[in-house]
């Protein structure tokens, strides 16, 4: 036996054991890694899942606001529209385009042209109004067409 031998043994078996080491926390390491990967994949695969659900419900709701269509009268809705959106330029002191949509008589015959409900509605072949301006709400032109609709009546 030479020394070399006796000094190179535990030398060697302590190289094992710390290759042995490595090993096992490499191992340890990539199970670890996959658990992660799989943790990630599930919770991917959950909140999609959830995402879904509340799309779906969010797809059944009712519109936050709700347009109220009910008794819809000419001085209690119409009215209103008309003097928010287009007074400043339909006043019958300003009559833009010779427009005008102050009084009772001026607005029903531009119903009766359909022009009123083609320019809000913003009809092919009609100047969309409120002019230079974004369309009026969607509740407001439903509420104009359905008050059309009932006749537009003076009330
Ligand atoms: C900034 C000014 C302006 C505002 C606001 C405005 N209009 Fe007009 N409107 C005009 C002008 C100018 C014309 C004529 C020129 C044209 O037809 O493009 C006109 C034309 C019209 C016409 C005739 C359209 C056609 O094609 O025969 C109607 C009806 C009308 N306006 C209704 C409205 C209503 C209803 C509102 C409010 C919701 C409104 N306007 C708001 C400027 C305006």
């Amino acid at each position: 036996m030479s020394p070399g031998y006796l000094w190179s043994k535990p030398a060697q078996s302590k190289l094992l054991l710390r290759k042995y080491i490595e090993d096992t926390r490499a191992r340890e390491k990539k199970s670890g890694m996959y658990d992660i990967i799989l943790l990630a994949l599930l919770s991917a695969c959950s909140l999609t899942m959830i995402s879904c659900v509340y799309n779906s419900e969010e797809d059944l709701a009712p519109p936050s606001m709700p347009c109220n269509t009910d008794g819809i009268t000419y001085s209690g809705d119409i009215l209103p529209i008309l003097e928010n959106r287009c007074f400043k330029c339909h006043a019958d002191a300003i009559r833009l385009g010779n427009i005008v949509l102050e009084g009772y008589d001026n607005v029903k015959l531009l119903v009766d042209s359909g022009r009123l409900l083609g320019a809000v509605r913003q009809d092919p072949g009609f100047s969309p109004m409120p002019q230079n301006e974004g369309r009026l709400p969607q509740c407001d032109i439903t509420i104009i067409a359905d008050w059309i609709n009932e006749g537009a009546p003076n009330n």
